[in-house]
């Protein structure tokens, strides 16, 4: 061998955690060249309708200092979720946003019971949960005070209807995922051929950059994938898997301390039916998912998400 391979620190970390197969294309890793029309000045002031403030992109992205558009909706907002805690604990609302709704490359929060939130926090701790880029070393710089904290201001939240449209197509406009692990429109247009995907875009990618709390997103389903999906979660499609209803209520929104399902990221959800299926995702609770992901391909798990997101969360 000639040369070494090169590793990054965070490359080497990477590579010594396995993690399952899956569509990769859910996980959104790998981040391409920003095109050249959408690179912003980092230092240019920014603004968005209805808030009388102004951030330049370098503070839109300060993880410990994400900007607050509207502090007259959110209220007080605690410590953590501000602005974390050190140098492992970045603001909640850095990448979950100040309405919890997330986006697709990360998770909603909003309407989740306060127990279930403590207990991913307690399942990314001990690795029980896997996620391939923040949560777990989060989660492990953060005192269990400041998980019940976030938990509660979060768990208040009411969910928004933030996946505007899932629209069934064979051909798609092209994307790339930028920074931020965000997919979005290519600027230079064109097309491509879905596959057997979900790909999700913002429906405004100027206030997607800018953090706005509350502009949703459009998603892209293969043709059919509704009707299928909806079979599925709502009889077993024959015994395939278990209907949904039975754990996650009669109108998915959650019962008790399990999580809603309707209308959220269908993205951010096969990322989840997929680690519950190799076991990246094995907390205590997480075994009652287990029987219902056992029989199901990737294909059928797109059907599901792609209903679940025409729902109101
Ligand atoms: C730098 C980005 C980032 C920050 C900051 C962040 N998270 Fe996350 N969080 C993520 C990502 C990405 C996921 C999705 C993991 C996955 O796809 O399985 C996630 C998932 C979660 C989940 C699982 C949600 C669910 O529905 O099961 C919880 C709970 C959570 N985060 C809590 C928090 C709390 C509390 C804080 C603040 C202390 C926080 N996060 C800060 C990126 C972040
Ligand atoms: C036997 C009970 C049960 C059934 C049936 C069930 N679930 Fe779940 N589901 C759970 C529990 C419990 C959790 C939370 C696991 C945890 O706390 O880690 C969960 C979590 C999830 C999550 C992750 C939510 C999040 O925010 O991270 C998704 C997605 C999901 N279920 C989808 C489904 C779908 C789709 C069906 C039907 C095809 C289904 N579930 C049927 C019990 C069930």
């Amino acid at each position: 061998m000639r040369t070494l391979p090169r590793l990054t620190f965070l490359g080497l970390l990477v590579s010594l955690t396995a993690y399952g197969q899956g569509p990769d294309w859910a996980y959104q890793s790998v981040t391409e060249e920003i095109p050249a029309a959408h690179r912003e000045d980092p230092d240019a002031p920014r603004t968005v309708p209805g808030s009388s403030q102004s951030f330049t992109q370098t503070q839109i992205d300060d993880h410990w200092n994400p900007p607050n558009w509207f502090p007259d909706q959110t209220g007080p907002v605690p410590e953590v979720v501000a602005h974390g805690n050190g140098p492992e604990v970045r603001g909640c609302a850095a990448c979950h946003g100040y309405t919890g709704m997330g986006h697709p490359e990360s998770a909603q929060l909003a309407g989740y019971s306060a127990n279930y939130i403590v207990n991913q926090m307690a399942d990314f701790k001990s690795g029980a949960r896997k996620d391939r880029f923040w949560m777990n070393r989060l989660a492990s710089g953060i005192s269990d005070e400041e998980v019940r904290i976030a938990a509660e201001w979060f768990a208040a939240l009411e969910p928004i209807d933030w996946v505007v449209e899932v629209i069934e197509a064979d051909t798609v406009p092209r994307t790339y995922i930028g920074s931020g692990r965000m997919r979005f429109v290519h600027p230079d247009g064109g097309t491509e051929p879905l596959g057997y995907r979900i790909i999700e875009v913002p429906e405004n990618r100027e206030l997607a950059t800018a953090r706005h709390p509350n502009s949703g997103f459009i998603a892209y389903a293969p043709v059919g994938s509704i009707e299928r999906g909806k079979d599925l979660v709502t009889t077993g499609g024959s015994g395939k898997t278990v209907p949904c209803m039975a754990c996650h209520g009669i109108d998915l929104k959650g019962l008790v301390d399990v999580p809603g399902i309707a209308g959220g990221s269908p993205v951010y959800s096969i990322r989840q039916l997929n680690d519950f299926k190799t076991g990246d995702r094995a907390g205590t609770m997480a075994a009652l998912m287990r029987p219902t992901v056992a029989n199901l391909t990737t294909e059928d798990m797109v059907d599901i998400v792609a209903y679940l997101a025409t729902l109101d969360p």
